[in-house]
This record gives structure tokens, C-alpha cells and sequence, in this order.
């Protein structure tokens, strides 16, 4: 049947960024409809492209792919349970041939759309003369820095339109075969792999246990200079977290006991991990972090119980070798 505009719901944009969560528990039973994804796809085709160069492609693959196998043995461990789960996987790619091939014509594009204009400067000569050979002499490190940057933001984009229609989303890294996704794709060596993105519907409630917290707005954003703290706008707050922008912080009441019975429905293993009893008192003192209360009882209540893991001694080695190699002040995550 096709599909109708009726079919498309009308979530408002800030409430759709306030509900994604990357979600890690899906219905394997489920199959996300194909214009769904297609929906998804042109959030990302629409996405902002330097020159309009669309140099961000993707593949979706399903289960059946007779790829499946090569492709599971290159995610990385923690994420095999959920690719099984999901219904599709988005392999993110970036042509970096599209920005030596295709700046000319996307600029054109741009021109015959009446988007480079006189008013900014543009001319025609001097974009052939000057900007096009000056961009296309980057070499290909920088162009793939550049690109990798503009493909993220249109997997960005997928998500967010994704998460407006129900479906679930999660980034997925495959670390564990370097270059084993290129090759089972066969990819030609100007194309990068990105990233991987499962995409189902959710086993785990849309709120995924609530928002994940984050560093505080002030400590994230400044005003003029770096370290110059921005502070939000006077009752934004409340006025995001009517919009749903801002949700109820993780976890939610029963968000553990949730964790507990999809552990059991799947015969795996019950329980969240914990850090040591000072790493988490730590963590609670941190004021950059924006902990609200939840959080705040969850931490007191894991401490209360016990059996919290001790620091391994292995972990001492790489935080030195972060001070001295990054000059960071690490002394914090070290034990006594
Ligand atoms: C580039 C990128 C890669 C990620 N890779 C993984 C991954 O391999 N496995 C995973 O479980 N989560 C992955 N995540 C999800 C993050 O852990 C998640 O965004 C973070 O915990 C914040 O939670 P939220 O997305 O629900 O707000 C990735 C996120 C990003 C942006």
C-alpha cells in the first residue's frame, strides 16, 4: 500500500531531540517498514552538504544479507545482541570522491537555485580560478575530515526523523575488524565506512529509562571567549522541558527492574555495571555534571548496598600514560 502524508505523524522537532535515546533492546519480531527508512534516508539526503557535494551514501542491509555473518564478526562485542535484534543496520559511507568530482556541478547547483548569490561575493571566475583549485588541492586527510564531519550530521538527521516516526536508532562502532566492512562491501578505496546505525522498534519503553545526563549547558557553552560561561535564557529551562526538549533525567522508577526482565525474556544476564564506591561519590561531587535526582538516589543506593567492584590495578597504567601523553589531569581517576 502506499504510503499517505496521513501515515506520517507530526511529532514537533525539539520534542522528537528531547525523545531519542540510543536505544539497545529491540523487537526482533519486528520489522521497520521500508518507507520508514526511506523516510530516514531523506532526512539525511536533505541534510546541510558542503558545495552541495553529497558525498554521504549509505547501505541498508537486513539480516538475510549474505553478508551477515562478515558483518557481525567486525562489530564490536557489546553491540552483536543488539544488531541481532534490530530490524535494519545503515552502513554511514563518505565518498571523498565527491568532493574532488562533484564541487564543480554542486556549486552550479547551488547557483541555478539562487542560492550563491553577487551579494556574498560569488563570481564566477574567480570560483573557477581561485576557490574550486584552492579546494581541490586539499589532500584527501583534510577532505575526509570535512566530509566524515558532514556525514555525522546526516546520520544525525536520520535518527531525529526516525525517532519522530517510533522506530529506534543507535550508532554502532566495529572496532573489532579494521577494515572488515570495507571489505565485505567491497567498497572502492576512496569510500570511507563511518559508521553503523541499527534501526528497529524498541523492546525497551521510547523513554529508555529517561534522559541521559549530561554536562551542564554552562560548563559546555561560553559566551565571546572559550571558559566564559553561557547561561541558559531566563526560564528556558522550563519552558524546553514543556516543549520536551528537556525530559525527566535516567533512570526512571523501574527502569532496573525493565533492565531485568528483557535480561530474563533473552536468557541473558541480569544487572547493570557499577564503578567503585569512590568513583561514584566522585562522579556525584563533579560540578560540571548536570545530575539531577534520580540519579543522585541511584548512586546513593548502589553505594548503600555494597559489593561495589574495586579499582583494578591495570587502571593505573593508563591514566599515567594520559598525563603524559595528553597532559591531562588524570591524578583524579587514580586510587589513592
Ligand atoms: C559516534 C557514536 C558512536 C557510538 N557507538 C556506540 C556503540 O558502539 N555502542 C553503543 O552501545 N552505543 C554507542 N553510541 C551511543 C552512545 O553511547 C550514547 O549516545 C550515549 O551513551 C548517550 O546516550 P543517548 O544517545 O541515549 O543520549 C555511540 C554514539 C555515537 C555518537
Amino acid at each position: 500500500m502506499a504510503v499517505n502524508a496521513s501515515d506520517i505523524p507530526d511529532m514537533p522537532t525539539l520534542q522528537a531531540i528531547g525523545s531519542r535515546r540510543s536505544y539497545r533492546y529491540y523487537d526482533p519480531t519486528r520489522t521497520v517498514e521500508d518507507w520508514k527508512i526511506d523516510t530516514m534516508l531523506n532526512a539525511a539526503r536533505f541534510s546541510s552538504c558542503q558545495g552541495n557535494i553529497n558525498c554521504t551514501e549509505a547501505i541498508v542491509v537486513t539480516k538475510d544479507s549474505d553478508l551477515w555473518d562478515e558483518i557481525e564478526e567486525c562489530i564490536s562485542g557489546f553491540n552483536v545482541q543488539i544488531i541481532n535484534q534490530a530490524s535494519h543496520l545503515i552502513f554511514w559511507l563518505t565518498n571523498l570522491n565527491a568532493w574532488y568530482g562533484r564541487a564543480n556541478d554542486g556549486l552550479s547547483s547551488l547557483a541555478l537555485s539562487g542560492a550563491l548569490t553577487k551579494y556574498h561575493g560569488w563570481n564566477y571566475e574567480f570560483t573557477m580560478t581561485q576557490t574550486v583549485p584552492r579546494l581541490m588541492s586539499f589532500p584527501a586527510e583534510r577532505t575526509e575530515i570535512l566530509l566524515r564531519f558532514e556525514t555525522g550530521q546526516h546520520v544525525s538527521a536520520a535518527m531525529l526523523a526516525g525517532q519522530s516516526l517510533g522506530v529506534g536508532s543507535i550508532l554502532c562502532a566495529f572496532g573489532r575488524k579494521p577494515g572488515g566492512v570495507e571489505k565485505a562491501f567491497n567498497l572502492p578505496p576512496h569510500y570511507r565506512f563511518t559508521w553503523g546505525h541499527a534501526v528497529g522498534y524498541p523492546l525497551e519503553d521510547m523513554s529508555a529509562g529517561g534522559q541521559r545526563p549530561r554536562i551542564k549547558f554552562s560548563s559546555l557553552f561560553s559566551n565571546q571567549e572559550q571558559g566564559n560561561p553561557r547561561q541558559m535564557a531566563d526560564g528556558l529551562e522550563d519552558a524546553l522541558k514543556a516543549k520536551g526538549l528537556i525530559q525527566e533525567q535516567a533512570p526512571l522508577p523501574g527502569r532496573f527492574e525493565e533492565i531485568d526482565k528483557l535480561a530474563a525474556d533473552f536468557g541473558r544476564d541480569p544487572g547493570v555495571v557499577s564503578w567503585p564506591e569512590k568513583e561514584v561519590q566522585r562522579l556525584m561531587n563533579d560540578d560540571d555534571w548536570d545530575f539531577g535526582p534520580h540519579i543522585r538516589d541511584r548512586a546513593a543506593a548502589i553505594i548503600a548496598e555494597g559489593g561495589l567492584p574495586e579499582y583494578p590495578a591495570e587502571m593505573v597504567e593508563t591514566f599515567q600514560k594520559l598525563m603524559t601523553e595528553h597532559g591531562i589531569d588524570a591524578s583524579k581517576y587514580l586510587p589513592e
